[in-house]
C-alpha cells in the first residue's frame, strides 16, 4: 500500500500540484485520470521520488519515503518497477539485455539466474524466444510488453506505469491493460497507472483518482464514475461521445427498470 499526504509541487512560481492526499492499495490497479498538464505525471515522479515535493509526503507500506535516510530509500527504490511512457528501451541492446539491465545494476544474481528471471518474465508478458530481437524488430504493442517485463523482472512490489497504452491500437491498448491488471493481481503488486484513456478506466480501474488543476477532485471505482455529479469530472468523461451514448443507455435500462 503506498499513502500520499498533502503533495504540494510548484516550478518556477507555478503550482503544479496543490495538496494532494490518497491510498493506493496493495493488489489492485490504481489509475490517475485527467486532462493533459494536470500534473499526473508530476504526481507520479513525486511518488516514485524522481521530483522531490515541496511539501508533503510519501509512505510505501508504512515506511516514509520522502525525507528519509538515503539507506531505506534505497531499499524501497529497489522494489519500485517503472514502465515509461515512451517503453523507453536501450535501442542498442536486445529484448534480454534490456531486461537483464535492472537485474545487472542490483547486483545480486548469477548470470545463469539472471537468465532464468528474463525468460520467466518475458513467458509472463507473451513474448516467450524473443530474446535476440532488437527494439527496432519490435511493435509498439511489443515493446510495452518488455518494458512490462523489464519493471517486473526484480520481483517489484509496486509498479509504476505512465500512460502505458499511449499511440497502440484500441485492442493492443486493451491487451496491455489486461495483462498490467493481471500481472498486479496475480504478484500482489500496488500499481499506479496514468492515463487518460476513459476505455482504461473502464476496463481495468479498480480506483480511480481524478485530478484537475492540481487538486484530486474524486476518487471512487469504475462503477461509480459515470454517476457522479463532479461537474470537471462529467465533462472530462463525456466529452467522449461512445461514453455520452453508453451513459444514455444506462440511463434508459435504469429508467424501464424503475418503471416496471
Ligand atoms: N520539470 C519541470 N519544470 C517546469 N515545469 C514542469 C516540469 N515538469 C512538469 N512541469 C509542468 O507541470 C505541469 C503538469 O505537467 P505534467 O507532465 O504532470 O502533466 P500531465 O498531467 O502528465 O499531462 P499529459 O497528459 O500531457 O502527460 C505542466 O504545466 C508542465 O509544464
Ligand atoms: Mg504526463
Amino acid at each position: 500500500m503506498i499513502e500520499i499526504h498533502n503533495i504540494h509541487k510548484s516550478f518556477n512560481g507555478v503550482k503544479v500540484l496543490d495538496g494532494i492526499s490518497g491510498v493506493f492499495e496493495t493488489g489492485k490497479t490504481n489509475l490517475l485520470l485527467g486532462a493533459s498538464g494536470t500534473g499526473k505525471s508530476v504526481l507520479l515522479k513525486c511518488i516514485v521520488g524522481l521530483v522531490k515535493p515541496d511539501i508533503g509526503s510519501v509512505t510505501f507500506d508504512g515506511t516514509y519515503f520522502t525525507n528519509n535516510k538515503l539507506g531505506i530509500k534505497q531499499e524501497i527504490r529497489r522494489k519500485i518497477g517503472m514502465l515509461f511512457q515512451s517503453s523507453a528501451l536501450f535501442d542498442s541492446m536486445t529484448v534480454e539485455k534490456n531486461i537483464e539491465f535492472p537485474l545487472k545494476m542490483l547486483g545480486d544474481m548469477e548470470k545463469d539466474e539472471r537468465i532464468d528471471r528474463v525468460n520467466t518474465v518475458l513467458k509472463r508478458v507473451g513474448l516467450e524466444g524473443a530474446n535476440k530481437k532488437m527494439p527496432s524488430e519490435l511493435s509498439g504493442g511489443m515493446k510495452k510488453r518488455v518494458g512490462i517485463a523489464r519493471a517486473i523482472a526484480p520481483h517489484c512490489t509496486y509498479l509504476f506505469c505512465d500512460e502505458p497504452n499511449s499511440g497502440l491500437d484500441p485492442l493492443t491498448a486493451l491487451k496491455i491493460d489486461e495483462l498490467i491488471k493481471e500481472i498486479t493481481e496475480e504478484y500482489g503488486i500496488t500499481t499506479i497507472i496514468v492515463t487518460h484513456d476513459m476505455n482504461s478506466v473502464i476496463e481495468i480501474g479498480d480506483k480511480i483518482f481524478f485530478l484537475y488543476k492540481g487538486k484530486k477532485l474524486w476518487e471512487g471505482t469504475r462503477d461509480a464514475i459515470l454517476d457522479t455529479d463532479v461537474k470537471e469530472l462529467n465533462e472530462f468523461i463525456f466529452s467522449n461521445r461512445l461514453m455520452r451514448d453508453a451513459k444514455k443507455i444506462e440511463d434508459e435500462e435504469e429508467e424501464t427498470e424503475s418503471n416496471r
